[in-house]
């Protein structure tokens, strides 16, 4: 039982700081502005920082995270894409939405993605398929005219643990798989005005500890302890490391010695436009939405 309440209670602070970032996601707000006051928002409300905010803007659908030194700037017109991960004793909560910034240009693309998250959560219960979700994901975007991104999907959540089985999928790849009491899962729908893939792009400055080998360099022993203290196998973006003055350096040591991997933002490879919008849900006999 107090497993899910620590899910409630990580879904309650990842969406309060949802709802926050909305708010303040207007045009002339710096990439690390925004990032760093949801961060922050996070924390006063009891949480901790699941993974470092994405803020994702047009055709970058996700894993974008401003580096300390970003100087990127909302502007009109933008289609940004928040996605918020809470943790609370380890069990995290991701949840995600779209914002056009000051047009409605897009307005049917972001609710292409929200009705497809609501029409898959309407059929979420013990014993759903994961491609039966797909189906009604993929479905609900061709409705609106444009694609389902193929190559991303939700995930399971388990504590400190951000990805991991199942995989969500956001089309009908025929998987039987059955949703079952206990787990946990972000279904995260992306709608594009592309054909419905994306690539790897840039680094993004964000890493997780992958490979827990021995190092040499006693600053990167001392930065691996407090990784693993702090974050565990959750990521975490360089910018959170302002205690490691040559943190740039010893994370490309680790980076290079396999200890760390960094993620790379993910942009559509039409340089189509792209909507997210993300809930996490317990399984059991009620199937909470505990980012609502
Ligand atoms: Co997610």
């Amino acid at each position: 039982m107090e497993t899910k309440e620590d899910w409630i209670k990580a879904g309650e602070i990842a969406s309060k700081a949802r709802e926050y970032g909305k708010s303040i996601c207007k045009e002339g707000i710096t990439y690390l502005e925004l990032a760093t006051k949801i961060e922050t928002k996070i924390v006063e409300l009891g949480g901790k920082v699941g993974f470092p905010v994405d803020i994702s803007v047009n055709e970058i659908a996700a894993h974008a995270s401003p580096f300390p030194d970003d100087v990127s700037v909302i502007k009109k017109g933008d289609v940004v894409k928040l996605d918020i991960g809470a943790h609370y004793n380890g069990y995290v909560a991701d949840t995600a939405c779209t914002i056009e910034v000051g047009t409605n240009n897009y307005k049917k693309l972001i609710e292409a993605s929200e009705e497809a998250l609501n029409n898959a959560i309407n059929i979420v219960k013990i014993g759903t398929k994961l491609g039966d979700i797909g189906k009604v994901i993929q479905d609900t975007i061709i409705k609106f005219g444009f694609s389902p991104v193929k190559n991303l999907s939700g995930h399971g959540v388990a504590q400190w643990e951000i990805h991991t089985w199942p995989t969500v999928p956001n089309y009908d790849n025929n998987d039987k798989t059955e949703l079952k009491r206990g787990m946990c899962i972000a279904i995260e729908p992306f709608a594009t005005t592309g054909r419905g893939m994306i690539k790897d792009g840039k680094k993004c400055g964000v890493y997780s500890l992958v490979n827990l080998r021995p190092v040499r360099d006693s600053n990167a022993r001392k930065l691996v302890e407090y990784i693993q203290n702090e974050y565990k196998t959750l990521p975490f973006h360089v910018r959170h490391l302002t205690k490691f003055p040559n943190a740039n350096y010893l994370l490309r040591l680790l980076e290079r010695e396999g200890v760390l991997m960094q993620y790379t933002q993910l942009p559509d490879v039409d340089n189509g436009i792209v909507s997210q919008t993300e809930h996490t849900i317990y399984i059991d006999d009620e199937c909470v939405v505990i980012t609502r």
